[in-house]
């Protein structure tokens, strides 16, 4: 019923976008992950397929409830396996939102059985290698995707932001602060500011996150046209 009365100001786009924090497993029983809830991507695919996309979401977070009227959606856990998701539709995408927040490292070896600690050990050292930065190759790839990345600081949001928009060839970086519980991290509220190439800044006040996706999404299409 919302749909109807929403316009569809993304008819037959194509929107791809990725939810949740990638996990990176040590051995069978442990790995390594952040607070990332999901949460903002999910408004994102939710409020771009009221519009009339056709919304890819690529998610970790299955145990979420699927918005109404995605196109499909596709369940990952590691960085790697985002990575192949995300650019096994990238050629069909118009529009692509990393809301995700990736591991930057992940351990440089897998052990398939469960490590022991033993009688006399203290500490324990635990080696990471880095991730490749998936939302980086997409910008070098880019074509006429419109491309979206989010910056997650705790300090220092906007120069921390400026700097990845550029070094990312992102068209619109969403710049988040989560030193606050009450919003970014797993609230359902958001505070945000818009950093576009163009060099224009937008600081939407705080709300929740279905309307920071609905703001982002309408001003996309805005400027798509
Ligand atoms: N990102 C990505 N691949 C990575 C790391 C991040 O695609 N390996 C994307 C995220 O999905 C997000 C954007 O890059 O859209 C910014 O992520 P963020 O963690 O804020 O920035 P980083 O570049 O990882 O820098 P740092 O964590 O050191 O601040
Ligand atoms: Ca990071």
């Amino acid at each position: 019923a919302t749909r109807l009365l929403t316009p569809q100001l993304l008819k037959d786009q194509v929107v791809v976008v990725t939810a949740g924090g990638t996990t990176e497993p040590l051995d069978p029983v442990r790995f390594i992950g952040n607070r990332s809830s999901g949460k903002m991507g999910y408004a994102v695919a939710q409020v771009a397929a009221m519009l009339g996309a056709k919304v890819i979401l690529i998610s970790t977070r299955p145990e979420l409830a699927v918005p109404a009227q995605l196109e499909r959606v596709i369940y990952v856990q590691t960085a790697a396996e985002l990575q192949g998701a995300v650019q096994a539709v990238y050629d069909q995408a118009n529009i692509v939102v990393m809301a995700a927040a990736v591991a930057d490292f992940k351990p440089v070896q897998y052990a398939p059985q469960k490590i022991k600690k033993q009688v006399n050990q203290t500490d324990f050292q635990l080696n990471l290698t880095k991730n490749p930065d998936i939302l980086a190759a997409l910008g070098q790839q880019k074509t006429t995707q419109f491309l979206v990345g989010f910056a997650a600081e705790t300090n220092d949001l906007l120069s921390n932001a400026q700097v990845k928009l550029a070094a990312k060839q992102v068209d619109l970086l969403v710049a988040n602060d989560v030193s606050q519980t009450d919003r970014g991290f797993n609230a359902d509220d958001n505070e945000v500011t818009l950093l576009w190439a163009d060099g224009t800044t937008e600081k939407l006040p705080l709300t929740t996150k279905v309307t920071i996706a609905t703001q982002i999404l309408t001003r996309i299409a805005q400027v798509q046209k």
